[in-house]
């Protein structure tokens, strides 16, 4: 098939564009940059040089590369994340999910693309009422802290174009937070946060009750190839098998990554240092179930619980 990959050279689609490549597509890759034309063709795509936020230049790159399916894996996370600042941080990000989209989605109407599928991202979307582990059917955070605010509008917006688009099969993959290589945002090998539970300055706040949902990220692009490649269409968690509470996974992650135990604080003094929306993630967040995707995408994790993950998987 013929597909187009915005975010050919991001943490994902450094996975994505080779995996889909073996299997024998024929994959074009979006970049900003003319130098990094260079790293799509070595990860075997035909790479293309577009803004996602200039909608000609969209139209006119797909236009040109007459896709079946386009995948949109856009975002633009500083790589030094502040808690503190989290939706300046995230602006750019909220542009690509929604202007971003819509320009992609329109360049895709015009050429008659078959199937869209979009990244998302599952522990920030969730209610944080009921129990610990929710399903694609489980609402969206009416009520979120104001920092994550604009950032889950945007989210919501991307899910509803997509999904809402009736003249294609359009997908969104509500990936958990990624760990593994080129990931370093977020868990990856030389990452800040990977750095920050080996050195103990990331606590365990309050209860440390609230719940996450990983992801390898060889296994979120494992499973993007299944969503790209099958015909389902709507809201898939691809998320691990073991959604774990911070006061389990946190001090297992120090042990893991030579770290010693963590530090406990009490919520008010994790408000004050970290702000509310790091504060809710720590005691309230909601980890997603896979089931869905397993049934549908015919895909299972090959790190079935972070527990192995982190401990094997992140070179
Ligand atoms: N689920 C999660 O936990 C999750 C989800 C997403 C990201 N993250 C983390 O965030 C960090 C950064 O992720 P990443 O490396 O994938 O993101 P990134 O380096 O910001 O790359 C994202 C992709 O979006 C493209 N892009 C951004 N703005 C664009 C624009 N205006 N026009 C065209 N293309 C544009 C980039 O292309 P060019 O730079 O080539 O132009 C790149 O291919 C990583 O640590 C990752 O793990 C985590």
């Amino acid at each position: 098939m013929k597909i187009f990959l915005a975010g050919a050279t991001g943490a994902l689609g450094r996975q994505l564009v080779p995996r889909l490549v073996e299997r024998g597509h024929e994959v074009t890759g979006m970049t900003r940059s003319e130098s990094k034309r260079q790293l799509v063709q070595e990860l075997g795509g035909r790479p293309v040089v577009a803004d996602a936020l200039d909608p000609e230049s969209v139209a006119d790159a797909v236009a040109r590369a007459e896709p079946e399916v386009i995948v949109h894996q856009l975002t633009a996370i500083p790589h030094a994340l502040d808690m503190r600042h989290f939706a300046r941080d995230f602006a750019q990000t909220n542009r690509l999910r929604t202007e971003g989209t819509d320009h992609l989605l329109a360049a895709a109407r015009a050429v008659g693309v078959r199937r869209f599928v979009a990244q998302s991202y599952a522990p920030a979307v969730f209610a944080r009422v009921g129990g610990p582990v929710k399903t694609e059917q489980d609402p969206v955070d009416a009520n979120p802290p104001s920092a994550i605010r604009t950032t889950l509008e945007a989210i919501v917006h991307l899910e509803r174009a997509v999904t809402g688009a009736t003249w294609t099969e359009g997908v969104v993959l509500r990936y958990g937070g990624f760990y593994g290589p080129g990931t370093n945002v977020s868990f990856g090998p030389e990452g800040t946060m990977v750095e920050a539970v080996r050195k103990r300055k990331l606590p365990l706040v309050g209860d440390a009750g609230g719940v996450w949902s990983f992801i390898h990220i060889e296994d979120a692009a494992e499973a993007t190839v299944s969503a790209i490649e099958g015909r389902g269409r709507g809201v898939y968690n691809v998320v691990d098998d073991e959604p774990a509470a911070v006061a389990e996974w946190l001090p297992a992650a120090a042990a893991a990554w030579g770290g010693s135990a963590p530090r406990r604080v009490p919520r008010w003094l994790g408000r004050l240092f970290a702000g509310e929306f790091a504060t809710v993630m720590m005691t309230e967040a909601r980890g997603a179930s896979n089931a869905k995707a397993k049934r549908e995408l015919g895909w299972a994790p090959r790190y079935a619980s972070w527990r192995e993950g982190f401990a094997t998987g992140m070179k």
